[in-house]
């Protein structure tokens, strides 16, 4: 099953397409944290998307595609993956069907998270992550017991340089420039799936399982 999941900076893609990922053993592909790796590791691509990412712009469409190219050809996708932040410009989704077209699989459902502009920024902008396993936090809804330090692994918790108010506000603007016409280029296709995502993760991933069909 190839599912994508498209939606504005905080809507949960990544915290509800890891859990899906996990019921239905594929892989999660998720594009922003394929890319802070890079930065981390200073690789030629890290180097190349760091500023865009630091300002709330999308990285340049080439890089993108070619990340997802060598990605999903890899053998723990023969059965499927999930692809959570790509694509996000129809030139994206346009090169994704052409890597589709050559296969005998299909992009079977869209998942389209929606959550009012005034939820995204509080939560945002309280977010730490776990320098370590990932793990997310919310200062005020979902602190971590140890002050500044992961429950999980004790990793450091930390502020994703891209979650200040201000480029919190840019990518939401580029969210809406950029990618909302997917919306209307999948929902032709009778294929988005349109879920609201400001209820609690538990209950946004019953109505998202249920929606799919796999409930
Ligand atoms: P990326 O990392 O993909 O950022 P994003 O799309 O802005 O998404 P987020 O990770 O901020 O939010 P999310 O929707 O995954 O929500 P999450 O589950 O984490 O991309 C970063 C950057 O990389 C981009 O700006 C761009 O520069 C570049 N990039 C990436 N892909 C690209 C592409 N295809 N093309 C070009 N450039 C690209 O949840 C957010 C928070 O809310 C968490 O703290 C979580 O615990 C909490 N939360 C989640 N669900 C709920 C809930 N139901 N109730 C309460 N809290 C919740």
């Amino acid at each position: 099953m190839i599912i994508l999941f498209i939606g504005p900076p905080g809507a949960g893609k990544g915290t509800q397409a890891a859990q899906l990922a996990q019921k239905i053993s594929v892989p999660h592909i998720a594009t922003g944290d394929i890319l802070r790796d890079a930065v981390k590791e200073s690789s030629t691509l890290g180097l190349k998307a760091q500023g865009f990412m630091e300002r709330g712009a999308l990285v340049p469409d080439n890089e993108i595609i070619d990340l997802i190219k060598k990605r999903i050809i890899r053998s723990d996708c023969n059965n499927g993956f999930i692809l959570d932040g790509f694509p996000r410009t129809l030139a994206q989704a346009q090169a994704l069907g052409d890597m589709i077209n050559q296969t005998d699989k299909q992009v079977d459902k869209v998942v389209n998270l929606e959550v009012p502009d005034s939820i995204l920024i509080e939560r945002l902008s309280g977010r730490r992550v776990c320098r370590q396993c990932r793990a997310n936090y919310h200062v005020m809804n979902a602190p971590s017991k140890a002050n500044g330090r992961c429950d999980k692994c004790s990793g450091e918790l930390y502020q994703r340089n891209d979650d200040q108010v201000e480029v919190i506000k840019e990518r939401l603007k580029v969210y809406k420039d950029q990618t909302v016409p997917l919306l209307d280029f999948y929902r032709t296709q009778k294929k988005l799936l349109d879920i609201r995502g400001e209820s609690s993760i538990t209950r946004t991933f019953r109505s998202l399982v249920e929606t799919i069909g796999l409930a």
